[in-house]
C-alpha cells in the first residue's frame, strides 16, 4: 500500500512510522520546512521511546520518506491520513477544523484515481460528513471514500500502542474503503488486534468517549483520594478493591495530582462544547472539566499546606513537571498550575525533569532549573514529587535529607509510601493516603 500521512507531528509521525515498519511506503508530509529538514537530517522532533530506531530502519530500507509538499505523492496513494492539529479554538473551546478542511482540500485538488482519506485526527462529530460534502460540492470528479480512524495512542507508549492495540475503530460503510482499511491494518490483524468496523460519525463519537471516560475515571479515583484523606483510607487499596471487579477495571485508578496532557483536557472540552449545541449536555464530562481544573491548584495549597500553611521566602524543589513520564510534553501539565501557586505564595521554584525542561522553559514563569534532584533539593524546604519519572523512584533518602533544609516530600503520584520516608525522618505528605508530620 501507498500511504501518505499529512501532518508530521506526534500522532502523524508515530503512526507514518508505525505503518512503513509494517511494511507500507509512507510519506509523512508536513508544511513546516524546517520540520522536514530535521527529520529527513535524522533527527526526530519529539521525544518518544523506540521511534527514532523505526524511523531510522524504515527510512534506511526506502519506505518511509518526508516531504514539505504533498503532491505528488497523494497522486499514487492508496490512502491519505489527516493527522493535523485539532486545537481548541480561543474563546469557545470548541476543536478548530481549520487545518483539517484545509487538508481536505490539497489532498482532493491531488488525488487520481480511487482514493480514501482519513481523519486520524481527533475530529468532532460530523468532521467527515463535511469533509464528504467539500469533495462533492467542491471536486465533484474526484473519486474519494472519506473514513474515521481515531489513534488511542498514550505518549510515551505510543510504539506498543500502535503495534498492540486493544481495537482499530473504523468508520465507514463504503464498500471499497472497508477492503483498502484491511489491507492497511492486515499485519494487525494476523496479530488478532479486532478491527471495529462502524458507521462514521460513531467512530468519531468513540473517540471522544473513550478519553472523556478515561478522564473521568481519573476524576472520580482523585475525588476518592480527597475524601481518604478525610476519613483515613488509604485510596490505592480502594483502587485496587474496586479494580478487582471486572465492571471496574484496575487500568487509570492513579490517584494524582489531576490529568493533563494533549488529549484529555482538549477532548473532554471539545465534547462538552459538541453535547451542548447538540442540545444534549453531557455533564458529567462538565462536572469532570471543572473538577479537574480546580484540582491543580489545589495541589498547590497542598504543599503550602505541608509547609506550614506558608511557602513565603521558601525554596521548594519540584521533581518532574512534564505532564507524566516518558515524555518532553507540557501541554496542560498540572505543574503548571502548582508552579503558579507557589509562586503566587511567594515560594522560589527550584525545578528538574528529565526531558521536560526545555518544553517548561517556554511555559513557567520564574523558575530555577537544575542537572538533578539533589541539585535543586539543597537548602530546600519541601521536595515535591509531580511527575512519577521512573528515576525518582529509588532516591536516596539518607543523602536528601542531609541536604535540604526541612526534611519534607510531597508526594502527588504516591510512588512512596509512609514507611518508606519516614523512617530517614521525613514528613511526608501522599495523596488520599495517610501522612505523617514529625
Ligand atoms: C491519552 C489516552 O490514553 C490515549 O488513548 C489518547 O489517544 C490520548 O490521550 P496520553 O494523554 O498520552 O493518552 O496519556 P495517558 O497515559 O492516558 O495519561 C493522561 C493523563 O492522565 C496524564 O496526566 C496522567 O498522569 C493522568 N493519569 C492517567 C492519572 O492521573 N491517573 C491514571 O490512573 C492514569
Amino acid at each position: 500500500m501507498r500511504i501518505v500521512m499529512i501532518g508530521s507531528g506526534y500522532v502523524g509521525l508515530v503512526s507514518g512510522a508505525c505503518f512503513a515498519d509494517f511494511g507500507h511506503h509512507v510519506t509523512c508530509v508536513d508544511k513546516s520546512e524546517a520540520k522536514i529538514v530535521a527529520l529527513e537530517a535524522g533527527e526526530v522532533p519529539i521525544f518518544e521511546p523506540g521511534l527514532d530506531a523505526i524511523i531510522q530502519q524504515n527510512r534506511s530500507a526506502g519506505r518511509l520518506d518526508f516531504s514539505t509538499n504533498l503532491d505528488p505523492s497523494v497522486g499514487d496513494a492508496d490512502v491519505v491520513f489527516i493527522a493535523v492539529g485539532t486545537p481548541s479554538r480561543r474563546g469557545d473551546g470548541h476543536a478548530d477544523l481549520s487545518y483539517v478542511y484545509a487538508a481536505a482540500r490539497e489532498i482532493a485538488a491531488a488525488v487520481q484515481g480511487f482514493t480514501v482519506v482519513v481523519t486520524k485526527s481527533t475530529v468532532p462529530v460530523g468532521t467527515g460528513d463535511e469533509i464528504e460534502r467539500i469533495f462533492r460540492e467542491e471536486f465533484p470528479d474526484k473519486d474519494i471514500a472519506v473514513v474515521s480512524n481515531p489513534e488511542f495512542l498514550r505518549e510515551g507508549a505510543a510504539i506498543t500502542d500502535f503495534k498492540r492495540p486493544d481495537r482499530i475503530v473504523i468508520g465507514t460503510e463504503d464498500g471499497r474503503a472497508i477492503e483498502v482499511m484491511r489491507e492497511v491494518y492486515r499485519p494487525l490483524y494476523l496479530n488478532e488486534a479486532p478491527l471495529y468496523f462502524c458507521e462514521r460519525r460513531t467512530s468519531e463519537l468513540i473517540k471522544y468517549a473513550a478519553n472523556a471516560f478515561l478522564a473521568m475515571k481519573i476524576t472520580f479515583i482523585n475525588e476518592i483520594a480527597d475524601l481518604s484523606e478525610k476519613i483515613g483510607a488509604d485510596v490505592q487499596k480502594v483502587a485496587k478493591g474496586i479494580g478487582m471487579d471486572k465492571r471496574i477495571g484496575d487500568k487509570f485508578l492513579h490517584a494524582g495530582p489531576g490529568y493533563g496532557g494533549s488529549c484529555f483536557p482538549k477532548d473532554t472540552l471539545a465534547l462538552v462544547k459538541t453535547a451542548q449545541d447538540f442540545d444534549s449536555p453531557v455533564r458529567l464530562i462538565e462536572t469532570t472539566v471543572a473538577i479537574n481544573d480546580n484540582r491543580k491548584r489545589a495541589m498547590g495549597r497542598k504543599v503550602i499546606a505541608a509547609c506550614d500553611g506558608d511557602v513565603r521566602g521558601k525554596k521548594i524543589a519540584l521533581l518532574g513537571l512534564t505532564f507524566k513520564p516518558n515524555t518532553d510534553d507540557m501541554r496542560d501539565a498540572p505543574s503548571i498550575t502548582i508552579v503558579q501557586a507557589l509562586l503566587d505564595g511567594g515560594a522560589s521554584v527550584h525545578a528538574y525533569d528529565p526531558e521536560g525542561m526545555d518544553a517548561a522553559k517556554a511555559v513557567l514563569g520564574a523558575v530555577t532549573y537544575g542537572k538533578d534532584p539533589y541539585e535543586i533539593a539543597a537548602n530546600a524546604d519541601a521536595v515535591v514529587i509531580v511527575t512519577e519519572w521512573e528515576e525518582f523512584r529509588a532516591l536516596d533518602f539518607t543523602r536528601l535529607k542531609s541536604l535540604m533544609k526541612a526534611p519534607v516530600m510531597v508526594d502527588l503520584r504516591n510512588i512512596y509510601s509512609l514507611s518508606d520516608v519516614v523512617k530517614y525522618g521525613f514528613e511526608y505528605f501522599a495523596v488520599g493516603r495517610k501522612s505523617q508530620k514529625q
